[in-house]
Parts: C-alpha cells; sequence; structure tokens
C-alpha cells in the first residue's frame, strides 16, 4: 500500500524527498515557526504556513513517529487493543472521583505524527451552532467583542468547511440504507476525507425506528450546525480504500513531506519555552527546549517568529506548566519559577461522560437481524471481510469504524420537567461564590478569575440547556443491545498537572463533583428507557437489562449513575480555554497566550466549553481558522 511504502521510506530509506529528521544534527540554526506536537490540529498548522509562506521555515517537534494507523477495526482487529494495537496509542487514568465512587477515568491519547485523529474512533461529526454562541457568550469582554477574529458560528464555519473533503455514497448505497447528507458544507480542496460507509450491521434501523417513534426529528446532516435530531455522521475514511483518514497523511505525508520549508522532528518531547530574557512580554519568542527520547539529551531549538504549542488538552498544560506559565501557587509549591501566573492553565478540565451510563436490553422473541458483529467469529464471514476490505473500493464490515448513526437531543425535548435544573444552575450563578458553593478545585481559590469565568459559563450554559435546538444528551454506536447515554455539557471541572514523569499529566477528573451533572445523566436514563417501550422494540421483545427493574426511583437511579458512568469519552478538553484573562482564560481570541510574546496554543486544549460533538472536527477547524490567512503572519 502506498502509504505504508512511504512510512517505510521515511522511517528507514533516508530519501531525499522525506524530510523527518530524528537529531539536532539534522536540524537547521533556527527556524520561523516551531510546533510543539505533530497531532491533528498542529499539522493542520503546519501545514497551511508552510504552503502559504515558502519563504519561511517551519519545524514540527512530535514525542512518537510516522507509523501507519489502522482504522479502529481493520484486520487484524486492533481496536484500542493495547497488545496487539499501536505503539502509539497510550494510556492514562485519572484520579479517583469521590462522585463516583471513586472510580477513574481511563483516557486514550495518540502519541504519533497524526496525533490522536490517528488512533481515534473515526466518528467525524460537527459541533452546533448553539455551542458557539454559549463561547462567545462566556467570552464577553472588550477583548473579545472588539477583535476582528469571532467564535461564533459563522466565524468558524467557513474553516469546517475547508477543513474536510466529503464523498457521497453511491446512489445504491445511499438508496439501501436511507443516507442523507448536504454536501454543500465542504469545500473539497482538503486532503481530509469524509465519508458515509458502503456497510452497516443488520438491526441499524431498531434504534433509528425507536428514536423516530419517540417523536424525534430526523435531521438532514450534522455538518450544517443544526444538530438536533437523529443523524447519518460521516467517518473519517477515504471513501474508495476505506482507510482511515487523520492529520499525519492528509496534512503530512500527502502533502507536506516533500516541501523544502518542512521540518518534522520524531521522537523528541518538547519540555518547555524560556524566554531568554526573562520576560515574556517583551522579549520577542522563547526558545524550546527539546529532549531525545533516543539520546536522553536535552537542547534548544531557536524560533524567530513564533511558538505554536499543539500537544492536545493533557499535555499542553504540562509544556506551560514547565515553562513557569500556570498557577503561580502550584509552580512556587513545584519550585518552577513563576515566568506568567496564569491560573486557567490545567484549570477548566472537561470531558464528555460516557458511554456509560447507558440503557441495556435483550430480546425476548427471535430475532433475524444479519449480518451481525458475530458473524465475524465465523471463518467464512471474516475471510470475506478482510478480502472485501482488500478490494478497490472496498467494501464490507472494515469499511464501518465503530459506526455512523447517533441521536442528539435537548434537556427540553427530554422531559417537560426541566426547570428544577435550570433553578439549580441559577441558584449557583445567584448564590455561589466561593468554590465549594460551586463545587470548584482548589485553584479557582486563587484569584477571582477563575470563579468569575466559571460564572459566566454556568450563564452561557444556563441558556444553552433551556434551548430546544441545543443538545444535552448523545446516543451513537447503535448497534447491539444498548443505548449509551453521552452527557455532552458537564458543569463539573477539574484539573491537569505535571507529575515529575513530563509524559505522566495528573489528570484529577472530578467528574459528577457538581451534583447537577448527575441529575442531567438522569434525565438522560430515563428518556432512553422510555424508547424501551416504543412499538418497534416492543414488538421484538425486547426486555430492559439496565438499570434493570429494581432501579425505579430517583435515588436508585442516582446510584446508579454513580455506580455505571465512564468519565472519559476520550474527548478531553478546555484546559488552556479562549476566554478573556479576567475570566481565567489562557489565550485571547487569535490563540495568543495572555501576556506572552510569540507564543499560541492550538489545539482543543483551547475550547471554553465542550462542543456537542466528537472533537476531531472542532480540532481541524481550529488549526485552519487561526492560519486564516497564513500571509498576514
Ligand atoms: C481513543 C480515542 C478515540 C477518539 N474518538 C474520536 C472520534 O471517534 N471522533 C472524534 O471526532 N474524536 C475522537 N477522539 C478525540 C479527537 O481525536 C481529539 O480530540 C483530537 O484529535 C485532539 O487533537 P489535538 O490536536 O488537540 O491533539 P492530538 O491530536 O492528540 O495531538 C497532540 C500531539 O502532540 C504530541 N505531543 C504531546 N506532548 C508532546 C511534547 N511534550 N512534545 C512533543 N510532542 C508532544 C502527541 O504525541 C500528539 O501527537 C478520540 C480520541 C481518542 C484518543
Ligand atoms: C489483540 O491483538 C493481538 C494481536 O493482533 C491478538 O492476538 C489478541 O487476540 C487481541 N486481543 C483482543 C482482546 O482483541
Ligand atoms: C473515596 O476515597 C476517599 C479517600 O480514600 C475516602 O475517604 C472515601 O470514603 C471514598 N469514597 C467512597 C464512596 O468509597
Ligand atoms: C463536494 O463533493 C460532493 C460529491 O462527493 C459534491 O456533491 C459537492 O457538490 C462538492 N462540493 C463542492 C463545494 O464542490
Ligand atoms: C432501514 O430502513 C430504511 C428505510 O427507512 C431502509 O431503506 C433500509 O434498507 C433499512 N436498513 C436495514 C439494514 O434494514
Ligand atoms: C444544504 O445546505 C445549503 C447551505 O446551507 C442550503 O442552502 C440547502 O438548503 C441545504 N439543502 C438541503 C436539502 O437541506
Ligand atoms: C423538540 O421538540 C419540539 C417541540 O415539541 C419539536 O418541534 C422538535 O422537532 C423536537 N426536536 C427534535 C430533534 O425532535
Ligand atoms: C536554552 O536557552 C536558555 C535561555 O537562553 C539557556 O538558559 C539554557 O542554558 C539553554 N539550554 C541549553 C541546553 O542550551
Ligand atoms: C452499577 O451500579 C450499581 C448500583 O446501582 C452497582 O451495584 C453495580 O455494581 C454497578 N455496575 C457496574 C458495572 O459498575
Amino acid at each position: 500500500m502506498r502509504l505504508q511504502r512511504i512510512v517505510l521510506a521515511c522511517l528507514y530509506a533516508a530519501l531525499a524527498f522525506c524530510n523527518v529528521k530524528k537529531g539536532p544534527a539534522e536540524l537547521r540554526d533556527k527556524y520561523d515557526f516551531i510546533i510543539a506536537g505533530g497531532g491533528t490540529s498542529g499539522l493542520t498548522v503546519a501545514d497551511r504556513l508552510s504552503e502559504a509562506l515558502p519563504g519561511k521555515t517551519i519545524l514540527v517537534v512530535e514525542y512518537g513517529e510516522v507509523e501507519y494507523a489502522a482504522g479502529i477495526y481493520d484486520p487484524p482487529r486492533v481496536f484500542w487493543n493495547e497488545s496487539g494495537g499501536l505503539a502509539s496509542r497510550i494510556t492514562h487514568s485519572g484520579l479517583p472521583s469521590p462522585a463516583l465512587n471513586n472510580q477513574t477515568a481511563t483516557v486514550l491519547v495518540g502519541q504519533v505524527v497524526g496525533g490522536s485523529s490517528a488512533v481515534n474512533g473515526m466518528f467525524f461529526d460537527r459541533p452546533s451552532r448553539f455551542d458557539f454562541d454559549a463561547w462567545t457568550r462566556a467570552q464577553e469582554s472588550p477583548e473579545f467583542d472588539n477583535s476582528p477574529e469571532k467564535w461564533d458560528w459563522n466565524g468558524i464555519y467557513p474553516f469546517f468547511k475547508k477543513s474536510v473533503r466529503f464523498t457521497a455514497p453511491s446512489a445504491v448505497v445511499a438508496a439501501q440504507f436511507g443516507y442523507t447528507w448536504n454536501a454543500s458544507h465542504f469545500d473539497n480542496t482538503s486532503r481530509i476525507h469524509a465519508s458515509l460507509p458502503p456497510f452497516l450491521w443488520g438491526d441499524i434501523n431498531v434504534s433509528q425506528t425507536s428514536w423516530k417513534e419517540m417523536g424525534v426529528r430526523p435531521g438532514q446532516d450534522p455538518a450544517s450546525g443544526d444538530k438536533d435530531g437523529i443523524f447519518w455522521v460521516p467517518i473519517s475514511q477515504h471513501p474508495i480504500t476505506g482507510r482511515r483518514s487523520h492529520s499525519g497523511l492528509g496534512h503530512y505525508l500527502d502533502v507536506a513531506a516533500s516541501r523544502p520549508n518542512y521540518d518534522l522532528l520524531v521522537r523528541h518531547q518538547v519540555n518547555r519555552v524560556i524566554y531568554p530574557g526573562g520576560n515574556p512580554a517583551s522579549d520577542n519568542v522563547p526558545v524550546v527546549e527539546v529532549l531525545s527520547r533516543d539520546t536522553g539529551r536535552v537542547f534548544n531549538i531557536t524560533a524567530t517568529a513564533e511558538v505554536i504549542i499543539s500537544a492536545g488538552a493533557i499535555y499542553t498544560p504540562g509544556i506551560l506548566q514547565r515553562s513557569g506559565i500556570g498557577p503561580a501557587n502550584f509552580l512556587t509549591s513545584r519550585k518552577i519559577p513563576v515566568v506568567i501566573d496564569l491560573p486557567g492553565v490545567g484549570s477548566n478540565f472537561q470531558d464528555h461522560s460516557g458511554p456509560r451510563p447507558a440503557v441495556n436490553w435483550r430480546y425476548t422473541k427471535p430475532t433475524d437481524f444479519s449480518p451481525m458483529p458475530d458473524d465475524m467469529g465465523n471463518p467464512a464471514f471474516l475471510a470475506d471481510a478482510i478480502a472485501g476490505f482488500n478490494e478497490t473500493p472496498a467494501r464490507g464490515p472494515y469499511t464501518l469504524a465503530m459506526s455512523n448513526l447517533a441521536l442528539f437531543l435537548s434537556l427540553p425535548n427530554m422531559t417537560a420537567n426541566y426547570s428544577p435544573i435550570l433553578d439549580k444552575v441559577r441558584s449557583l450563578i445567584s448564590s455561589g461564590k466561593t468554590i465549594s458553593d460551586l463545587y470548584l478545585p482548589p485553584v479557582y481559590g486563587q484569584d477571582g478569575s477563575l470563579i468569575k469565568g466559571y460564572i459566566a459559563q454556568l450563564e452561557a450554559l444556563l441558556e444553552f440547556y433551556s434551548n430546544p435546538r441545543a443538545p444535552s444528551l448523545e446516543s451513537a454506536f447503535a448497534t447491539g443491545f444498548n443505548f449509551p447515554a453521552v452527557l455532552l455539557h458537564p458543569l463539573s471541572r477539574g484539573t491537569v498537572r505535571i507529575s515529575s514523569d513530563p509524559l505522566t499529566p495528573i489528570l484529577d477528573y472530578r467528574s459528577a463533583s457538581n451534583p447537577i451533572d448527575i441529575d442531567l445523566h438522569i434525565v438522560h436514563v430515563k428518556y432512553l428507557r422510555r424508547a424501551l417501550q416504543t412499538p418497534t422494540l416492543q414488538n421484538l421483545g425486547a426486555v430492559e437489562v439496565l438499570p434493570g427493574e429494581n432501579v425505579q426511583t430517583d435515588e436508585e437511579l442516582e446510584a446508579y449513575v454513580r455506580g455505571n458512568t465512564t468519565q472519559s469519552y476520550m474527548h478531553p478538553c478546555c484546559t488552556a480555554s479562549m476566554l478573556p484573562k479576567e475570566k481565567g482564560g489562557v489565550v485571547g481570541p487569535e490563540l495568543k497566550v495572555h501576556g506572552a510574546k510569540g507564543l499560541r496554543v492550538v489545539d482543543i486544549s483551547v475550547l471554553p466549553l465542550l462542543p456537542s460533538a466528537h472533537t476531531s472536527a472542532l480540532a481541524y477547524a481550529i488549526g485552519e481558522k487561526v492560519c486564516s490567512p497564513c500571509e498576514k503572519r
């Protein structure tokens, strides 16, 4: 396969066109731009900068290396399989979350050229337009209101459109599954692919039909900003080969690997940035201190225009904290000289919570869905699946990542009785001025800015929760016997802190520390269990397994949620958030770090609030937007 050949060429043959570097001796004296982290956003920025500015030099420093990135179910089956999977798929555990019976989060991240886009679940949806209304509401300030960079839906939509190429399914496939889409939301110039697969499991219509019977309106497509309803969601894969599309391919190997102004240093870790004069507000650009994973050697690399940190939501705060940019008390406790006191670095930590709690069932009548995932245990079926995946165009089960159907629904559409939840949020806003009133971590008490920013988020979320077009619940992966209940907009906030090992951040999820999150989960579970009473599921003899007949009262549901909630949907975010400094923010509207010259953060850490979507499409769009136009750099 072409990709594997290029990877091998880059790794072993050192062909002239390949700009992968292995150590300091291969680097230039200095670069115009240095990007820390060759992941989803970082490689997008590097591609656009090096393309627009052929006279400027770009260096990407990436911890991992260039690797073949399988799809999540590609043969051999490597579904996040640590033993058989890629070395580059790293697992972290959070600290125990007391509100969830001290259970810990399991969080995977990509450490590879392509970052998490090279290891993720390939579900490729865009947020709701109302997510960005919430951002701009929380950001309200002269700095943001007067900036030409707008982060409302109209301000970011062109970059969603630019960032992905969509290929429509064939008429036969579209008719077979009843696919809907609207291709006008894609401008088809990017090398990042989205497509709808030519294969679905046999029970796909169970969820779809039962949700329709619940009265949910089918949505036309999830790329338009209208994100409430039932949607066919594209998958980040090539429409013909069925192979994963990710930033390591579409923004590096396919386009940038041969550019003379572009170098990619692999197997090196960015430790920190250092302002040589010690003054971040007046020194021009910081130098970048790098550690070789192979030799242990530490050395500096000089940038003349800008340093961009794109290490993802759980490593970016570490680079900043090691640089002395973070909460002063914490830095002092770790004997790190304070360069900029920014309490927001590593604060505001959020993740979607799910896929559990879920509503599970079993069928008491015989079903004849075909094909079903169990069929992969049949050697003939499996052999045909593998053969089909290697045909052109590819066909069969390996062209379907996890699934491509999902429900997104607002609070008012799930319960008529949602005002008590809004009242609780209101009372937090009016009475809560201390960290314990607001269920916040201790760092929020350091100065008033983090609390002010959190209250601004609560005000934005209050409006969001009451909007019937703004989703609170996601239920995806609609094959099998369960409806996942993913909480899209939690109120709990955690922290990310460095430990003595730079690659092992301390993730304090604090999931459900705000009890309103439990209320939201309960609304979601009650709603989804009602779907078991729809004609479709009743005709199939569906009987609830979880939460189960012994779980009926709100107290019992609360215990169920506390005992059965997944804390990470692998969407950690928001740890260097784009909010004004006086609201505990880390970066401004151009993603420049407050109080620092020549330093930006460009990755999923900059979100102020989680979106109503999986996060990779947003990571690409942020990378596109910050470099538009690149020429002005
Ligand atoms: C297992 C998994 C499943 C997911 N499923 C989906 C899904 O189905 N759909 C979806 O849309 N999203 C999904 N996501 C989330 C999505 O992929 C991420 O939110 C997004 O890719 C993050 O992009 P990023 O640019 O912020 O960071 P990343 O893409 O993670 O890039 C960060 C890069 O920085 C590198 N790095 C870190 N620290 C350093 C350092 N000190 N020095 C040098 N390099 C460093 C890392 O190795 C990595 O390559 C999933 C994520 C995971 C991990
Ligand atoms: C993980 O992958 C290895 C190698 O492909 C395989 O032998 C093993 O069975 C897999 N494990 C699981 C749980 O799928
Ligand atoms: C969680 O752990 C803490 C500290 O060990 C302990 O005090 C608390 O009782 C535990 N909570 C539960 C629900 O087990
Ligand atoms: C993108 O491609 C699709 C077909 O796959 C096409 O229908 C659509 O019009 C294209 N969009 C643009 C803006 O050309
Ligand atoms: C699901 O229903 C649609 C009509 O809504 C139909 O076209 C399609 O064939 C059905 N899919 C399966 C797998 O039964
Ligand atoms: C597709 O999107 C375009 C642009 O928003 C819109 O004008 C058009 O009406 C949409 N088409 C359908 C069928 O929804
Ligand atoms: C939500 O409820 C409103 C009012 O009943 C309805 O018009 C709308 O279609 C519902 N939304 C969805 C996605 O079903
Ligand atoms: C890196 O640069 C800083 C600031 O100029 C300097 O103090 C430090 O000694 C340098 N480190 C190395 C390894 O050269
Ligand atoms: C789910 O929660 C119940 C409490 O309601 C607990 O008994 C059970 O062990 C939990 N199940 C899992 C899988 O954690």
